[in-house]
């Protein structure tokens, strides 16, 4: 097919590129002021070539209710492989990705969510006992330890607060990973040098401490019982699904990695956006508090999902075509990688005429179309634990507002987004002022 890509901005692919890492919602709101809502951005590793940027929820639906066989998610995000392994079910595509999806699925279910929540209520409140009050907390790394802790204990069924504790930081060495590592994957030989060498011991250690986990576990007597993830998936091939093979000790790993990682900063930035919009807006705030009162856990969802709308966690999904096809009334040839651009969605004004202002009711009113809300992303591929981050992310608003008046620390009123790799956090940790409630 020969194809002319829809126009985008025309500085060289490097500039795009770093332009993309660093400034990822400035480059892409210029492009689609100046592009309109499909445009191209041409890029150079470790991103695809062309990519071509869409934001209409009628281009979102069509990407997204497309063929998983002609759209690979996986292989469009294969700078992972090396953190999370060849069997990530965020890394495979068809059969395998289908067999991960199915096996993991009913620990994500509804049901599965309800038995959670008294332990991630335990967790919230051992570590809101623990923050300072009367002075500002930094909200991004208060959350971020919380909700490592909680996918810890309630995913990975971790008991011993000694590995707990080991594996924390290393995981966190991950997340902030320096960009260059990645330059390691491509010339193997710096391997030996510096922050590569580095970054293969944190990797080694982490894998270390998962397969004695995994070891450990596999012995116990009372896994049938359990109902955390790992658990859940070491009776695979026994029990209820006899048919199915059990996951390997490599298939394990693959898989906990991801979840660890892919499941706490996402859902720590969403809640530390929340915590400092709620600060900002002291009438939305008493209502929030009211509802913490009432065991309202449907406004306190819609405060979080309207700080997930208002500031992207992660700015968009990615589909490469494993053939050519048309998309958006596009010819679009094979290998091309088709993005739902979540950032731009979030702020279409045909979608949000008041995109700018913070406002939960919206989630309540009925005001928000299908596909123009995707922070999990959609169809086949839409995040496995997006009813988990929901519940997650309630408990604790819930708890925090019970306890704490929020507001925003003095010389502080504004807050911006920083690109972290992989997600969009605030750029200062979103720092709030905590005073106790006079009942607390
Ligand atoms: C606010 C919190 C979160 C956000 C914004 C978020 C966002 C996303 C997005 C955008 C995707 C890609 C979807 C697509 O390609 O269509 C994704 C995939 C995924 N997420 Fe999340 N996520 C969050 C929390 C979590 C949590 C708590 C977990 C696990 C406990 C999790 C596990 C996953 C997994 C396993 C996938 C891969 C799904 C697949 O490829 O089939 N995420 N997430």
């Amino acid at each position: 097919m020969t194809t002319a890509y829809p126009p985008g901005p025309r500085l060289p692919r490097p500039i795009q590129t770093l332009m993309y890492a660093k400034w990822r919602g400035a480059l892409l709101t210029a492009a689609a002021k100046r592009y309109g809502d499909v445009f191209t951005l041409h890029l150079v590793e470790p991103y695809a070539d062309n990519v071509v940027v869409f934001s209409r929820p009628e281009h979102i639906r069509e990407i997204f209710a497309g063929d998983p066989a002609d759209l690979h998610a996986g292989e469009g995000n294969r700078l992972l492989v090396y953190i999370m392994g060849e069997h990530s079910v965020l890394l495979t595509d068809e059969a395998e990705h289908a067999r991960a999806r199915r096996l993991l699925m009913p620990a994500f279910a509804g049901s599965s969510l309800r038995g959670y929540r008294t332990l991630v209520e335990a967790i919230t409140k051992s570590h809101i006992d623990r923050w300072a009050t009367g002075s500002t907390v930094n909200t991004l790394d208060r959350m971020n330890d919380l909700t490592l802790d909680i996918i810890m204990q309630v995913v990975f069924g971790m008991t011993d607060e000694r590995r707990r504790g080991d594996l924390a930081p290393r995981l966190r060495r991950i997340v902030n990973i320096n960009p260059i590592i990645f330059l390691g994957w491509k010339y193997p030989r710096l391997a030996k040098y510096g922050p590569w060498k580095r970054f293969d011991a944190n990797q080694a250690a982490i894998n270390d401490l998962l397969y004695n986990e995994i070891a450990e576990r596999r012995a116990r007597p009372d896994l049938d019982q359990r109902a955390d993830v790992l658990s859940r998936l070491l009776a695979v091939g026994s029990g209820e699904n006899p048919s199915d093979t059990p996951l390997s000790d490599e298939e394990l790993r693959d898989q906990l990695v991801t979840l660890l990682l892919a499941g706490h900063e996402t859902t720590a930035s969403a809640l530390s956006w929340a915590c400092h919009e709620l600060a900002a807006h002291p009438d939305i705030q008493a209502t929030a508090r009211k509802a913490a009162h009432d065991g309202d856990d449907k406004y306190l969802e819609a405060v979080l999902k309207e700080a997930m709308r208002r500031h992207t966690v992660i700015a968009a999904t990615g589909r490469k075509l494993t053939r050519d096809m048309t998309i958006g009334g596009l010819d679009l040839p094979r290998g091309t990688v088709v993005s739902t651009s979540i950032l731009l969605a979030h702020s279409r004004l045909d979608s949000y005429p008041d995109e700018a202002t913070f406002r939960p009711d919206r989630f309540l009113d009925g005001s928000v179309s299908p596909n123009t809300w995707l922070p999990f992303g959609g169809g086949v591929r839409r995040c496995l634990g997006a009813g988990f981050s929901l519940m997650e992310g309630t408990a604790v608003l819930k708890e925090l507002l019970t306890r704490h008046t929020l507001s925003l620390p003095t010389g502080n009123p504004t807050e911006r987004a920083r690109t972290r790799n992989i997600t969009h956090v605030p750029a200062h940790g979103a720092p709030i002022l905590l005073t106790p409630n006079p009942s607390h």
